[in-house]
């Protein structure tokens, strides 16, 4: 029970807090970022002096992805290219990189820092060769993604965001990626083989069991299967089979319209 003491909005806060299991120092004290902080310091590895410019079998790439677009509105490709950069650079972009797709499609760099910056699944700081990014939506978090994400960052020893000792995983979070009805669900995107072998992979009913048998299988270069990882479902379907339409479905009824 609440003191009295208490006021009645503080109380309220303490219910919601109680109800969400949210410890009041946690809430108080911490906060989660989704995606890296925002912010770009000069570092000897990502600098605006770097040299950086795509490899020549991704300029073909350049070249057929500009192909998609009209010669005077080369900028509608920014985010083709600037997924590609990512890709090629091992999963995240330097300042450098977004400069070179600046130069290409003809716009001051500030347009294309504010794609990258907008959009979270442009990393700007390094991520694991495997980055593992947890749905954190409310039908993810309801079904368990929080004990999902506890669970890969103390097997892997790191916060999110943070990259591990020998660089293969790092942990983030995504918000809803359109698989709710498998739910709770990570994505891991593959940068362990360049743009050409890149993957961006969806396991889906995973348990926090199962997200650590996930890493040490990628970690041993296997591929997990993908999809769903409960054995009762398949695809999308009801666990355990269908429970409804279940017979062949009925035709329409026709009027007889040669009755008079
Ligand atoms: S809430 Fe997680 S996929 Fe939609």
């Amino acid at each position: 029970m609440f003191s009295p003491a208490v006021p009645l909005a503080s109380k309220r806060l303490l219910e919601v807090l109680h109800a969400f299991r949210v410890s009041p120092q946690v809430a108080s004290t911490s906060r989660s970022f989704s995606t890296a902080l925002n912010y770009h310091i000069d570092s000897p590895d990502n600098n605006p002096d770097m040299r950086w410019e795509f490899s020549e079998a991704n300029k073909e790439r350049v070249k057929e992805i500009l192909s998609h677009y009209p010669s005077n509105y080369k900028q509608s490709a920014v985010i083709p290219l600037l997924d590609l950069a990512q890709q090629q650079h091992g999963g995240w972009l330097p300042v450098s990189a977004m400069n070179a797709v600046a130069k290409i499609i003809e716009v001051a760099p500030i347009r294309v820092y504010e794609v990258a910056t907008f959009y979270s699944m442009f990393n700007r700081t390094k991520v694991g060769k495997y980055h593992l990014l947890v749905c954190g939506t409310t039908p993810c978090m309801i079904r368990g993604s929080r004990e999902i994400e506890e669970a890969l960052l103390k097997h892997l020893g790191v916060k999110r965001n943070e990259v591990t000792k020998d660089g293969l995983f790092s942990v983030g979070e995504m918000e809803c990626m359109g698989c709710c009805v498998n739910a709770p669900m990570i994505t891991v995107a593959d940068y362990s083989k360049g743009s050409e072998g890149y993957t961006y992979n969806y396991y889906e009913d995973v348990t926090p069991k199962r997200v650590i048998e996930i890493v040490e299988m990628l970690r041993r270069g296997e591929t997990p299967p993908v999809g769903t990882q409960n054995p009762l479902r398949i695809k999308s379907g009801p666990a355990g089979g269908n429970t409804t339409l279940l017979g062949e479905p009925r035709p329409p009824p026709c009027r007889d319209l040669d009755a008079s």
